[in-house]
This record gives C-alpha cells, structure tokens and sequence, in this order.
C-alpha cells in the first residue's frame, strides 16, 4: 500500500504546472514526505502484520495506507510508531511475531480484549515505557521477558490464561520499572529475592496477588522503596518482619496467605495508610508502634490469631471486625488484660508467639484450661511447655508469676540463658530446661530447694557451646523450616575404652559388600607384631566435647536447602554442602546418601556412638568433625570448611585452577602435617585407628596452607569382643598397600604405604594412577621402584624423575631425595619393612626444620588441641572429601575391585 501512494505521487509530479513556482515547491515537499513514507516502511510491514492478526472490531479504523493515520496509533517525526493503544476493544486475534522491530515504541496498550495468543519477544524495545496487556487471553510469556528493556517503566500482564510460570531473572534488566503488575497471572514458586533499590531502584508498586506464590518475603524486600505491595491471595507463609524496614510502603496487602509470627516495629513506616493482613495465622499482641501510626486510615486484621488487648486505633482510621476472630483477651478494644495474661504473653514473644500458644491462649483467663497452664485455684503453680518445638529464649518474665512452682521447659530449641531473675521464685521447685540449647555452664545460682536440670542439650565453654551460639540465630531463622521434620536427639553415650585387638584377628574379604567403602566402619585395629606404632606416645588423647546434634533445618537453611551450587564436592560417603552462617562462618556439610548401606545396616545408637568418637578426634591436623544430624533416613555430618581445597587440586590441578605450583617448602610442610594428624589417628586413645583412605584429594588446606587428614570416617571403634569381624576394603586405587588389596588384612602400615605413595607424588608431581603415562608407568609406585632401582647407575633418571615445577638447588635436591628415599621404605612390598609414623614424623621434621623453622610452632610437638578454639575453627572448614571435581583418583575407588 505505500508503496501503491508513492507511485501515485510520482505521477502526479511528472506533470507540473508550468507557471507556478510555488507549485513546484509543494511537489518538492510532497516527494520530500513520500520518502519519508518509504523510510517509514520498516514500520509499515509490522504494522500491517499487525493489523492483519488482530481482528479488528468495526470501531477501529485502519484503512489508512500510513499506520500513523491509524486511530490509536502514534507516531514520532520520522514516522516511526511510538504508541499502540487498543483499549477495552473486545478484539481478537494474535500479535505478530515480528512486533519487537517497532524500536521507537514508547506505549503498547492493549488491555481488556480478547487477544491470544503468545506474547512476542519484546526484548528489542529498549524504549518502551508502557506495557499494558492485561485482560487478554495470552497464553504465555516470553523467556526473556524484560530483558534489556531498560526504559520499561510500567508493566500490567494481570488476568491472562498463562499456564503456570515463575518470575523469571530477566525482570531485573528493567532496571527502570515503577509499577509490576502480575495479578492472576498463575504465577509459581517464591518470591524472587531482587526487589531491592539496588536491583530495581525506582520500583514502587508491586502487585502479585491471587497467583500460587508460595515461600517467605524475601530479605531483599527491606531494601526496597516500594510503596505498593500487594500479595493477598496465595501461599505464602514466614514471618512478616522485614516490613519493619520497608520505611516506604503506603498500601500493603497481604490478605489470604499462611503468614505467621508476629506484627514488627512499624514505627517506622510513617506513610503506611493500608494494612490488611486478613486471613492469615499471624500471633501476638498488635503492637501499639503500628495503632499509634498517624497514617493509617485502613486496617484489617480479621481471622487470624492476634492476642492481647483489642487494639485501638485512632477514629479516623476503619478497621474491620477485629474481636472474635482472634484470640484476643477481652472483646473491647483497648481495654487491658489480666496482668496473669499479659505476663504469659510476655513469656510467649520471648518464644516468638508460637501458633500453638496462640490457639490455646485466648480469653483472659489463663487458668481457664490454656495449654501448659495449671492453676491451683486461680494461682499459676506449673507451667509445662516441654516439647512444644519452642524456639527462642527464657523470659525473665516468668518471675512475676510468683506463685509458680514448676517450670518444664525440656525439649525444646530453646537458646541462651536461665534469667538470673527467675531464682526470685519464692515457691519454684523444678526448673527443667534439659535437651534445649540453654548453657549449662552459667546457671544462676539458685536455693537448694530448686531442682535446676539441663543437661542434654548445648554445651557450655570453649567447644560446642560457641557453635551453638553461632548456629541459633539459623536456627530460628529457620523457623519457617520446621515441620520439615525433627532431628532426633541423640543420647549421650558413654563410651567405654576399648580392648587392643588381638593379632590374629581373622580377616575376610566380601567382594559382595567391597562397594560399601563409604561406609564409617570398622578399621580392625591388629596391634599385630609390626604395628606397634606410636607406642611412644600413648597419652590418652581425648577431647572431653561431647557431640552436637544439629538440627535439620538449620543445615537445610545454611546449605540453601542443599541447592547445587552449594555442593563443594561428591564424596565417598555422598555430597558435600558447603554452608554459610548467619555470621558468614562458613561449614562443610557431608549429606550421606540414604542408599548407601551404612545408613540402613547401621543401627541408630551404633552410628551415635561412632559420630561420638570421631567428634572427640581432635587434632591440629585433621578436619574436625563438628556435628552431626539425624533425620528420618537422613544422616549429615557438619565438618570444618576448608577455605583452599585439597592437595590434589594444589598438586595436579593447578594450571587450570590458575594457582601457583607448590614450591618444596610448601610439600615438605604438607607431608608432615599428614604425617602428624596420621600420627594421632594411629595412637589416639590407646588404640590404632586407621585412616585406609589416604589421598591427596583427602587433604584439605586452610587458609595458612596447613594440611589436615580429612574422612576418617572409615575408621570406626571396634565394638568390644568382637575380633571376627569380616573387613571390607575401603581406599583407593593406587593408594592401597599391596597386602590390604589381597588380602584385606588392616594395619596402620596400610596408612604408611598412602602416604609413601603421596610422598612420590609431592616429589614427582605425578598422579598415583596415571594413565596418560606410557603402560609401564602407569601405575606410580612401580615406575618410582624401577627408577629408584637404577638411581644408583643412572643420577639423572632420579633427577628427571623429579616434579620440574621443583626449582632444583643443591639443598633441595638434598632434601628431596631423603624424601625419595623415604618413599620408597613407606612403599615396601613388606608391611614389616616400612616405618612407622613417629618414624616418618621424625624424618619430616628434621627436614622441615632444616628448611624452615618458623613452621614448627612449640605446640606441633604434641599438635593436639586441647582447646580447639571452635567459632575460629569453624571459620576454615572445609569438605573433607572429593573436592578435587575433575576425579582424579576419587574415581578409581576400589568399590570397583571386586565387581
Ligand atoms: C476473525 O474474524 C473472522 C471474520 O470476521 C473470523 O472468521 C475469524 O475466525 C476471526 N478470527 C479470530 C481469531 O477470532
Ligand atoms: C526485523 O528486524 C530484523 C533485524 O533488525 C530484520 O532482520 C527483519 O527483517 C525485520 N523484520 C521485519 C518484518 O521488518
Ligand atoms: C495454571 O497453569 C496450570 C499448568 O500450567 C494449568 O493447568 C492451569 O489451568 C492454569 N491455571 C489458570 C487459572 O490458568
Ligand atoms: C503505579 O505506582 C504508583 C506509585 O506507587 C501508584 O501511585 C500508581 O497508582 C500505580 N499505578 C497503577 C496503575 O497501579
Ligand atoms: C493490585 O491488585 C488488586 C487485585 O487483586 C487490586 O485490588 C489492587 O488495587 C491492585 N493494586 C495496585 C496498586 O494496583
Ligand atoms: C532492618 O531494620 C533494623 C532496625 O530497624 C536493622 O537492625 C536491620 O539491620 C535492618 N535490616 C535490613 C536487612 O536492612
Ligand atoms: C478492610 O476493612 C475496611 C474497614 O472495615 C473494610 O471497609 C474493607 O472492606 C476491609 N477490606 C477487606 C479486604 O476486607
Ligand atoms: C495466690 O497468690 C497470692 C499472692 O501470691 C496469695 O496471697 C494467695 O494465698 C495464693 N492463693 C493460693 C490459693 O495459693
């Protein structure tokens, strides 16, 4: 059509009047417009494409060949259409796909027709401001919604037929939007966390109601400047409190959710006129910062379960029904309660208002059968709130109840200390506050009548009550997690010293079972006649710490519920989480898969008393075992987080990590570190453990490039006599001693060959297994014995042997072939022929000593932490296993020996 009026122009131009010069200047500017026209034509197509696919009602006139002549449609100076507007038409039809070449688009309004369809990519419309389709039959969205669209200021999509969809990422590339409106939209999923001023700064409304959202409020929302938020009508559940810091908002509705907890400060929010939170399970008395805000002019709290006094507000404000459908103490607002209720309800916010309190505490007489309460008549002589999965703190509250004379508050999550305030009680006489997370070690001190218990729970001093301290903030945090499922308890378990296994202890091998070396299990510790090792040293090396259960909802929130990207590695006892603190501490936590067969064949208390043993292993040089969690078929262990990876990532992977190659002193220092935290597993408590896993993706580096041993898990008490039990091979190929290979026999000597074996690979830089090698040199120890078989002949073989990432002075050479040499010893084909630890220490030391001495701090002598420093320990954790992802020698587990 254009086109059509162009040639028509053309015509009229080849006869011009002959007289008038004035004329011709009107054909100038004629053929002036009809290029114009033809610039214009880029449009033109998609206009006409859109015209076509719409089916127009008989209201809207689009017979004019020019798009910009059509009603409704705008266009700037260079015909190029800036606005679309095709309001409330009842038209049909589909949009053309081709709609995002409308570049200059400003307006695109198209709401309350019957539009279906797709909604076309629109990402090329970097000057769109307006995007108005609500009320159509759209039936989707593109993938891409938003993106790039930085001009995009208001965005309407309510009330479409999409099948469900969540609020994808792109949205945060209209980095200009004020007002997103998704209402009825079916929308899943949560809340995505970038509604913050820094992400979207000028967003001020934000309409997502009557969708399926489900999930908290997102923190972000504190950072917001968003004076609309509407959220009613879905899923929804948490607590509310980050409306505490959304200062701005104006109108908020969250009506028709699950959200709980109580009403925040809102002192702070001095526009706020709307707040309905109608039909949701919120708790607690109605504090008088939001009656007394001055900007309200509607409220509506109906059904949910507020206590406390009706509240009262200022006239000018209308507030809906709020008595009788909540658990208010007396139906007339304003009007107090009971100083007996006020006072429980004191005690229920140090508890964070639990929902369960709520339902029961309702009415102004608590000795009218509320949950917990007993009376004797109207006096409150017991409170028992054992086992209510109570989260939060001991009110000092509960020392104005004078007449109480029992407190049970056992079993329950709670946290921080017995108010000194409660030994004021003149009738207590039981305070049980045992299995919670309350610190034994500062009870006030109460009068000898008062029976005080609190055992089982969090522990006071330098060890685990400092990580509780750490955890509870998630923990109540997490308090939306709970109903997930509770961690068992465990009991505490005394563990008896067990008997030095006989030498002749009968080992047999079940090919059957060999897969199960993930298995926390038994190293049978045959003192046998050549194993004697460490006996030098047997100080019963025990750290009195008790275990820590941690809860499952702590652990699902620090690791994000165990998202992928927060996975440091797969293990041989499944994957490992790294997990983050509320304080940024940061921890490992090993999720042992359900499947492997430790977790079935393994009773509970039997696995309790294991995780009980590891916990006491505490060395400078092995990642410690902080605690652990057990949860229906669930059963996690939380490690220390080791900030730099594993020796295998420093020594064969380092080019592609980008690090430096480790300089000698640096693998001298790591060999003796191993050597130390083997040293300890090998004497620690008078018995041998046995690692039998020994690797270089076993060893884990912290922030000072100090190495610890990390899993051994495999090694596991030896259950009193009982001598005959079968051992399964655990290890790794290339690592494992030629004597446990066969015949499945465990000493520490398995222990000394790994570690000769890593030895050679510090020394030559190559991997135990390597099949990049030529076939005979594949294998690592029997290439080391050929070439250690011709040093005496051939000085260069050894030499060329070495890691040329090495700088070679004679000092270092000097160095590394005692190294070598003493490799080759650790590597005997004879168990009895290698050394033992304290041997292989001495050697190492010497060296280390020689190199460097500063490395040698007074205390690596001994190298036992008696006093483990935890929130500083717990600052370096680190996986313990399998993080060397590109599978070097994790993948060559012997599991595949026997199968
Ligand atoms: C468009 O209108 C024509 C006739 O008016 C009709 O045949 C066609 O089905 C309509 N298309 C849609 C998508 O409604
Ligand atoms: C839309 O724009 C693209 C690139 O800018 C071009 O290749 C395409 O031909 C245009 N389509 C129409 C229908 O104008
Ligand atoms: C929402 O999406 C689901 C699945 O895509 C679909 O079955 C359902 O009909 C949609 N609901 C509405 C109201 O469109
Ligand atoms: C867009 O947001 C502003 C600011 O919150 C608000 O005043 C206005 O009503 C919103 N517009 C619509 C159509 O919701
Ligand atoms: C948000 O959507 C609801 C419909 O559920 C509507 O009543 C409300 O006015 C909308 N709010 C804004 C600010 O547009
Ligand atoms: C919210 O406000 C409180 C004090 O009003 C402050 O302590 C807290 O850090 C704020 N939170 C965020 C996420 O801004
Ligand atoms: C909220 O309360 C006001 C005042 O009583 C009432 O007019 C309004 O209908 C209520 N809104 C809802 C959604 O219930
Ligand atoms: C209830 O407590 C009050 C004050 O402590 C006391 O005077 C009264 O005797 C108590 N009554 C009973 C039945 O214990």
């Amino acid at each position: 059509m254009p086109r059509k009026t162009l040639e028509d122009k053309k015509k009229v131009s080849l006869l011009p009047p002959p007289r008038s010069r004035k004329m011709s200047h009107l054909f100038l500017l004629c053929l002036l417009l009809s290029f114009l026209n033809f610039a214009a034509s880029q449009d033109d197509v998609v206009m006409q494409a859109l015209k076509s696919s719409l089916n127009l009602t008989s209201d809207v006139d689009w017979s004019n060949p020019n798009p910009c002549k059509w009603v409704t449609v705008q266009c700037d100076g260079s015909s190029r259409v800036t606005g679309i507007q095709l309001k409330q038409k009842g038209i049909r039809g589909t949009l053309p796909p081709n709609l995002q070449n409308l570049s200059e688009l400003v307006i695109l309004e198209l709401f309350s027709n019957r539009i279906s369809g797709p909604i076309p990519d629109l990402s090329g419309l970097t000057n769109l401001q307006t995007l108005n389709l609500h009320d159509n039959l759209f039936i989707s969205t593109p993938e891409n919604l938003f993106s790039g669209m930085n001009s995009l200021e208001e965005v309407y999509l309510d009330d479409n037929p999409f099948p469900s969809w969540e609020i994808p990422e792109t949205v945060k590339e209209a980095t200009s939007l004020k007002n997103l409106s998704l209402v009825n939209c079916n929308l899943t999923g949560s809340i995505p966390d970038f509604f913050s001023s820094e992400t979207l700064p000028s967003l001020a409304s934000l309409n997502l109601s009557r969708n399926n959202l489900h999930g908290g409020l997102p923190s972000s929302f504190a950072n917001s400047s968003l004076q609309q938020l509407y959220l009613n009508g879905q899923k929804l559940n948490g607590s509310i409190s980050v409306l505490q810091n959304m200062t701005s908002l104006v109108e908020v509705d969250l009506q028709g959710n699950a959200f709980s907890g109580p009403i925040p400060d809102l002192s702070g929010l001095q526009s706020l006129r709307l707040f309905n939170v109608r039909e949701n399970q919120l708790t607690g008395v109605v504090p008088p910062s939001f009656t007394g805000l001055k900007s309200l002019t509607v409220v509506n709290l109906t059904n949910n379960l507020f206590q406390g006094p009706t509240p009262l507000f200022q006239k000018s404000v209308s507030v809906d029904a709020v008595a009788k459908t909540n658990s208010f103490c007396l139906d007339t607002a304003g009007v107090p309660c009971d100083p007996r209720v006020d006072t429980l309800l004191s005690i229920a916010e140090s508890f964070n208002y639990p929902m369960k309190l709520a339902m029961s505490w309702k009415g102004n007489d608590p000795c009218d059968s509320w949950l917990g309460i007993t009376c004797s008549p109207s006096n409150i002589t017991v409170i028992n709130l054992a086992r209510q999965k109570l989260i939060g703190t001991i009110s000092p509250s509960f020392a104005k109840l004078t007449s109480l004379e029992t407190i049970f508050l056992y079993s329950n999550q709670l946290t921080g200390r017995i108010p000194t305030e409660l030994t004021t009680l003149p009738k207590l006489r039981i305070l049980d506050v045992s299995n919670n997370y309350i610190f034994d070690c500062d009870v006030p001190k109460f009068s000898a009548s008062v029976k005080v218990l609190t055992s089982g729970g969090g522990r006071c001093g330098k060890s685990f009550g400092d990580i509780v301290k750490i955890i509870l903030p998630v923990l109540v945090g997490a308090l939306c997690l709970v109903g997930l499922g509770v961690c068992l308890y465990a009991k505490k378990r005394r563990r008896r010293p067990a008997k030095v296994q006989s030498p002749n202890t009968n080992m047999v091998i079940h090919p059957h079972h060999s897969g199960d070396s993930d298995a926390i299990e038994l190293a049978v510790a045959a003192e046998s006649s050549y194993s004697h090792s460490g006996s030098t040293n047997s100080d019963i090396h025990v750290v009195e710490s008790g275990n820590l259960v941690i809860p499952i909802q702590v652990l699902r929130s620090v690791t994000n519920n165990f998202s992928e990207e927060n996975i440091l590695g797969t293990g041989g006892f499944g994957v490992v989480y790294k997990g983050e603190l509320n304080d940024g501490t940061k921890i490992a936590v090993k999720r042992m898969e359900s499947s492997a067969s430790v977790v079935s064949d393994k009773g509970l208390a039997e696995f309790k008393s294991e995780i009980d043993v590891l916990t006491k292993m505490r060395h400078r040089h092995l990642v410690a075992l902080l605690g652990y969690c057990l949860d229906g078929n669930e059963r996690l262990l939380v490690y220390e987080y080791m900030p730099r990876g594993t020796l295998s990532q420093h020594l064969f992977h380092w080019k592609e990590e980008e690090r430096k190659p480790l300089d000698w002193t640096r693998r001298l220092a790591i060999a003796l570190d191993v050597a130390r935290g083997v040293e300890y597993l090998h004497t620690f408590a008078h018995q041998s453990f046995i690692h039998r896993d020994l690797k270089p993706s076993n060893i884990l580096l912290g922030d000072d490039m100090r190495a610890k041993v990390a899993d051994f898990g495999l090694v596991r008490l030896a259950p009193e006599g009982n001598y005959s039990i079968e051992t399964r091979v655990a290890g790794t190929f290339g690592y494992l001693a030629p004597e446990y290979a066969v015949t499945g026999r465990v000493t520490t000597m398995v222990d000394i060959y790994s570690l000769g074996v890593i030895l050679m690979e510090l020394v030559t830089g190559r991997k135990a297994l390597d099949v990049t090698q030529r076939e005979d040199s594949v294998h690592l120890v029997t290439w080391f014995r050929r070439v250690a078989a011709s040093k005496v002949r051939d000085e260069n073989a050894f030499k060329n042997a070495i890691d040329p990432n090495i700088k070679l002075d004679e000092e270092t050479l000097a160095s590394v072939e005692k190294v070598w040499e003493l490799a080759g010893y650790c590597c005997a084909r004879e168990p009895y022929q290698r050394p033992d630890m304290s041997h292989i220490v001495n050697v190492l030391s010497s060296l280390t000593v020689q190199w460097k001495p500063t490395d040698v701090e007074p205390d690596d002598l001994n190298g036992i932490d008696y006093d483990f420093p935890l929130p500083q320990a717990v600052k370096n954790w680190q996986a313990s296993e399998g993080l060397s992802q590109t599978g070097d020698d994790s993948g060559s587990s012997s599991s595949g020996l026997w199968k």
